[in-house]
């Protein structure tokens, strides 16, 4: 309710202001291009970290936009940016990250420039489906021939190239692949509890209840940032039905839906919510993680961006840190890629072609990727530049079976991302089975689309 009421607030706040600009603005000198299908916002409450802190643009720059506001998000786009800045004197670039942390939080933001024809020149989209709205609402210049003329197309894999693909086109350059379903965790704390990190459902309740014994609690997680819950039930749903069926799942098959492993994937995220940080819906994802590094909390089910930021704080891979499949999940890589477009209208459009060579070059990700804690788009980096886990990373994406995330933009279009993270934001504070199991029926039409 107490979130239902602040959203409202923040809604009517921004209705309010999305009527003064109209009314102080030149008639645009296009038609409006509303999205078909607008991301929703989602009822969790807008993060506590969203001071938004105005950034000030420099109107000579490049306008990048991103949700990348951890230490470690930042390094990896400075080290990108500062190549591009070297090799293109005189350009520079205005990192507009949104100050939550919180993907959704970023949707919204972005949606009000967009739909106020103010486009920044790029912005972060996962690579795959869910560019589809952005396309289809005509925001997005097809990026093709840039992409041959680059040889982007020659030294990326061709998964990756087939799920850019959007009506035949490219339309941005992929950065890097993150993999979502891992478990972090402290090796000292499972040691000194005489623990093996779990790999299976049950042998992840029996770890859970050991440490609960001792006050620890076993599952760190943020319910704020709007996209960790549904992060983990995706994982869920991959274990409980395994990469084929996972697979049909996500192409919309809705009998599969209906299934009766649906509830038991819901009783599993039930149970294991039962063992969450007792203020998780006041915490973000890196706080989450940071209470696993400092041996507060048990476990940490999450991407590689963790990767990143336990490294920016100085911790080692397999000394402060250590990771396994999340359960149940062994020998599937879930995957998903960040990647930047060009915007139709873009401000700065020939220096935003500039940033993009840089992006899809060998130079930028071999610099961003390893602060990031993801693996490059390209299969030609320079793995010594590449820690432990991400050279472990590498060689996983080449022989494990590949799983595209929901969440995370690589397996459905926006419409079903914001559905699907709706219902389990709620699923989060209300802790309805039938709700979400109503609510995942009631979604499947979106990715029949
Ligand atoms: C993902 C994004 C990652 C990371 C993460 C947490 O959606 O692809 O790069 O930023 O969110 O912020």
């Amino acid at each position: 309710m107490q979130n239902f009421q602040r959203l409202s607030i923040w809604l009517c706040l921004f209705i309010a202001l999305l009527l003064l600009a109209t009314a102080c603005s030149e008639p645009a000198p296009t038609p409006a291009i509303i999205p078909t299908s607008a991301p929703v916002a989602t009822t969790a409450a807008p993060s506590s970290e969203s001071t938004a802190a105005v950034p000030t643009i420099d109107s000579n720059a490049v306008q990048l936009f991103s949700w990348w506001t951890s230490g470690a998000e930042q390094n990896a786009l400075d080290a990108m940016i500062q190549i591009y800045e070297r090799e293109y004197p005189g350009s520079k670039v205005s990192n507009l990250a949104v100050n939550s942390g919180a993907v959704f939080d970023a949707f919204t933001e972005l949606q009000q420039r967009l739909q106020r024809q103010d486009p920044p020149d790029t912005w972060q989209v996962h690579a795959g489906k869910e560019s589809l709205g952005f396309v289809n609402a005509g925001q997005l210049e097809p990026l093709t021939q840039f992409f041959h003329e680059q040889g982007f197309d020659k030294t990326m894999p061709p998964l990756l190239l087939e799920q850019l693909k959007i009506k035949g086109e490219i339309y941005t350059v992929p950065l890097n692949i993150h993999r979502s379903n891992l478990l972090w965790y402290n090796p000292k704390v499972f040691k000194e509890n005489n623990l093996t990190p779990p790999r299976t459902f049950d042998e992840f309740f029996e770890v859970a209840k050991k440490f609960q014994a001792k006050g620890i609690p076993a599952l760190a997680i943020s319910k704020l940032d709007g996209f960790s819950v549904a992060q983990l039930f995706e994982s869920i749903l991959l274990a409980t039905f395994g990469p084929e069926d996972y697979l049909k799942l996500v192409q919309g098959d809705a009998a599969l839906w209906a299934d009766p492993r649906i509830d038991k994937a819901i009783q599993t995220l039930q149970e294991m919510l039962q063992y969450a940080s007792p203020d998780s819906t006041a915490i973000g994802w890196p706080n989450a993680a940071e209470r696993v590094l400092q041996g507060q909390e048990a476990m940490f089910l999450s991407g590689d961006w963790a990767e990143g930021h336990f490294k920016s704080l100085g911790a080692k891979p397999n000394e402060d840190f250590a990771w396994a499949s999340t359960p149940g999940t062994d020998g599937v890589f879930m995957w998903l890629s960040d990647s930047f477009g060009l915007a139709k209208g873009a401000p700065h459009r020939e220096q935003m072609l500039d940033l993009l060579k840089v992006m899809g070059s060998k130079e930028g990700q071999d610099a961003f990727n390893p602060l990031k804690g993801s693996i490059p788009a390209r299969t030609d980096a320079d793995v010594s530049l590449y820690d432990e886990y991400l050279q472990w990373s590498l060689a996983e994406f080449k022989r494990n079976k590949l799983a595209p995330s929901i969440v995370h933009g690589a397996a459905a279009p926006e419409a079903y991302m914001f559905a699907f993270g709706k219902a389990l934001n709620n699923f989060a504070t209300d802790n309805d089975a039938e709700a979400l199991k109503q609510a995942l029926l009631e979604a499947v039409v979106e990715l029949e689309r």
